[in-house]
């Protein structure tokens, strides 16, 4: 079953209490404390566009990478509205063919790498991204910790109805692989007729990877990366080990 296909339709509705103006700032405010200049970024597994846009609004010269092309429709319908060119491009990142090299920057937000479930194919995407920065590029992500993933998210049931959405967002975890499926089924309003309200039912299952900070710098340091800083949440202080956001600074060799 695919991965956001008819759920990246209703993802933005879903992720209207994410306050992504401040997801930016914090973005901006962790490449500012590297002390680098950034022009040029390349996004990973951007979605709806929901970083993309505001940054290329920001005046960054970006490109935007997800392998959902009903999550890039969306982003391509937004930064229309906008009034926006963006340069969106439907790839695998773990086997991402992008020929321009010498990049300011690489971003990857909300989860992105959580959706890699193997730590090689993790280190590989690390590679290719350190091959297409330029020498002290920056490469920032966050990624869902592993706290989030096994204890709150964990086997966890999750359920919400509203006027024209309702979703069940059941979850299974595996201990010993680290692995989470998050089984979604949700319903769309389609019709009101009379009394009745018609729904249409979707589901989709969703694997992520609960990755550990050290295994994280592990890999970074096996790509090339130097300079690395964790931040937990929003903050620019270290994560606590209940921090449910951690965010990665690392700068190319
Ligand atoms: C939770 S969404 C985050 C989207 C966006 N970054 C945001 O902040 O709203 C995760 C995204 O990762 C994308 N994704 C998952 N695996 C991917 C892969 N192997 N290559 C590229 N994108 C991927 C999904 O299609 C989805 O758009």
């Amino acid at each position: 079953m695919k991965q956001y296909e008819n759920f990246a339709y209703i993802y933005d509705e879903l992720m209207d209490d994410v306050d992504y103006e401040n997801w930016v700032y914090h973005i901006e405010r962790l490449i500012s404390r590297s002390g680098k200049k950034v022009k040029n970024i390349l996004e990973l597994a951007c979605g709806t566009g929901n970083i993309t846009i505001p940054l290329a609004k920001k005046g960054y010269d970006i490109v935007g990478v997800d392998i959902s092309e009903d999550m890039l429709s969306v982003a391509y319908d937004k930064s229309k509205r906008e009034g926006i060119n963006l340069v969106l491009l439907e790839q695998d990142m773990t086997e991402l063919e992008f020929d321009l090299y010498d990049l300011d920057c690489v971003v990857c937000s909300c989860d992105g790498f959580n959706y890699i479930t193997s730590s090689e194919d993790l280190k590989s995407v690390f590679k290719k991204v350190n091959e297409l920065l330029k020498s002290g590029g920056i490469f920032v992500f966050d990624i869902s910790s592993h706290y989030k993933i096994s204890e709150i998210l964990g086997n966890n049931f999750m359920g919400e109805s509203r006027d024209n959405l309702a979703y069940m967002w059941e979850n299974y975890y595996d201990e010993e692989n680290h692995l989470i499926d998050m089984e979604l089924d949700f319903f769309v309003k389609i019709d009101n007729q009379e009394d009745e309200e018609i729904f249409q039912r979707y589901r989709e299952t969703h694997q992520q990877r609960a990755y550990g900070n050290e295994e994280i710098i592990a890999l970074l340091k096996e790509a090339n990366f130097d300079e690395i800083n964790i931040f937990g949440d929003f903050s620019t202080d270290d994560p606590k080990f209940d921090s449910e956001r951690i965010f990665f600074t690392a700068i190319k060799k």
